[in-house]
């Protein structure tokens, strides 16, 4: 059994793609909506997804599948690490953030009132399938916001990517850019899983970012308030 854990804007692109293929492959599909936006994030909407698992009988020999943006994956992902002690997880990242960069390397968490990813942990997902046919849909302000998660993984010291993202842009050569931020990204968390030496890399711009998110109530996006933070 599998369940969707998505918004329902999303879901209505994408869902019924990924539920034909997952029926098709003997799963049966349930559904878990969240509102969209980062007040996702919360414990009351992990306690849903919690109770929502518990409901539907759902056991750690079940899967989830985060069909969305990091939100979602960060949600799903603490779920599913969770629930009866950990069941499989599928990230399906529908944005280009989620799809270079929080879709990959096991964080997973919800947000406090006193800050942002409070309550965590590292949960390595079965599998990412990202398919840039869902990236069509992104308006430009949510692709601009994965833009600055690939000039992220430029500035960390990979000069000949960073020009290149100078010269042509980012859709142009989207394939090659999520392929090289991925490799990038499986490289630095091989090597440091638990972010305690060289993935903080990846934080850069971070720090400073989730704090404007933070105090802005979480009405500057992630990925602007990573530009900020950059600059
Ligand atoms: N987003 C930074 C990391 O996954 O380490």
């Amino acid at each position: 059994r599998a369940v969707i854990v998505s918004e329902e804007q999303i879901f209505a692109l994408h869902g019924a793609a990924l539920q034909r293929s997952l029926e098709r492959a003997g799963f049966e599909v349930f559904r878990f909506f969240h509102p969209g936006g980062e007040s996702s994030k919360s414990l009351a909407v992990f306690g849903a997804l919690q109770s929502f698992l518990c409901a539907h009988r759902f056991s750690r020999s079940d899967a989830v599948f985060a069909l969305g943006g990091g939100v979602t994956g960060d949600l799903a992902g603490f779920a599913a690490a969770t629930y009866q002690r950990g069941m499989a997880f599928v990230q399906v990242p529908t944005t280009l953030l989620a799809a270079v960069d929080a879709s990959v390397g096991g964080k997973t968490a919800v947000n406090l009132p006193e800050g942002k990813n409070q309550v965590g942990c590292f949960y390595q997902p079965r599998a990412v399938f990202c398919d840039r046919d869902t990236l069509q849909t992104l308006s430009d302000e949510a692709y601009r916001c994965g833009c600055a998660e690939v000039i992220k993984y430029g500035v960390l010291g990979d000069r000949a990517f960073f020009d290149s993202l100078a010269q042509t842009p980012i859709r142009a050569q989207e394939e090659q850019v999520i392929a090289h931020c991925v490799t990038m990204k499986r490289d630095l968390v091989q090597e440091d899983e638990f972010d305690t030496g060289k993935r903080r890399l990846l934080n850069v711009g971070h720090t400073v970012g989730h704090a404007v998110e933070k105090c802005s109530g979480y009405t500057v996006s992630h990925g602007d308030a990573v530009a900020i933070g950059m600059a």
